[in-house]
């Protein structure tokens, strides 16, 4: 493939992106980025988590690095980016792909610590990374974030409950808005919304970033474009390609 490392020379962040093989759309995403040239700072929770990934992309003979920290929290996830930058001089790309899922109670029912905490990662961590990343990104005006969402951000009928759905639409609204607020500098954002099928556990996040496509999830889910990052992608999705590194 000609443009095989079209990546080459950008540092990409990508969070929640644990243990390797093993884990899930953030491993495979932090992969995909590796193999196509980018140097990867991989974030979990805990330096087990991290390492493993670290450890894979590294065999493969890419170039990554691992940090601990949590994106809900503020102070981290400004440590977090600012240490990326230390480590490799930049952030040309934010994944924010952090997520806190799983069964919740009903509305009715719901404890507000569970609430909270998942309102906090789920759309609260996006926030905070994409906001200390702007920091280092507008400055340059070059930088590219992508909000993982998901298909319960744009339609109810989900399993996952309430503050999972409620942060997956909050999230779509903060990347419009980041659009808005940055594409003019250079650091646009896009937000892709898998359904279920598409990224569960051991589905590789390298697909959803590979080529521009078109899934039907077999639960009569209605077809959603995903997000691409070819060079030749319109429609606000990013583009990394060198034309568009030097404006
Ligand atoms: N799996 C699916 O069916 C599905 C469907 C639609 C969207 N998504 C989205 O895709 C993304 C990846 O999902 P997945 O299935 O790979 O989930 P996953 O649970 O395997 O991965 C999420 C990762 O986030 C990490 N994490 C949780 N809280 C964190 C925090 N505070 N700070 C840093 N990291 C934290 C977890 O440790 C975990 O490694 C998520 O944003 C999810 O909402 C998943």
């Amino acid at each position: 493939m000609a443009d095989e490392r079209w990546l080459d020379g950008l540092v990409a962040l990508v969070t929640g992106a644990r243990r390797g093989e093993l884990g899930g759309g953030g491993a495979g995403i932090a992969r995909a980025l590796a193999s196509h040239g980018a140097q990867v700072v991989v974030n979990d929770v805990t330096e087990e988590l991290v390492a493993a990934t670290v450890g894979q992309i590294q065999q493969r003979g890419g170039i990554a690095w691992g940090i601990a920290g949590d994106v809900s929290a503020p102070q981290d996830a400004q440590r977090m980016v600012d240490a990326t930058v230390e480590h490799f001089g930049r952030i040309d790309i934010l994944v924010n792909n952090a997520a806190l899922g799983g069964l919740v109670p009903a509305v009715e029912h719901l404890p507000d610590e569970v609430w909270q905490r998942q309102v906090a990662i789920d759309l609260s961590g996006p926030f905070f990374m994409s906001r200390a990343a702007l920091r280092h990104m507008v400055p340059r005006r070059f930088g590219r974030i992508v909000n993982i969402g998901s298909l319960a951000g744009v339609r109810t009928g989900f399993v996952s409950g309430a503050p999972y759905t409620t942060a997956k639409s909050g999230l779509i609204g903060l990347t419009r808005q980041m659009a808005l607020e940055f594409a003019p500098t250079g650091s646009p954002s896009t937000c892709s919304c898998p359904p279920e099928s598409a990224t569960r556990r051991s589905c590789d996040g390298a697909r959803i970033f590979s080529r521009d496509e078109t899934i039907r999830s077999d639960r009569s889910i209605p077809k959603v474009s995903l997000a691409s990052w070819s060079r030749s992608s319109a429609g606000g999705i990013p583009d990394c390609s060198p034309e568009q590194r030097s404006r």
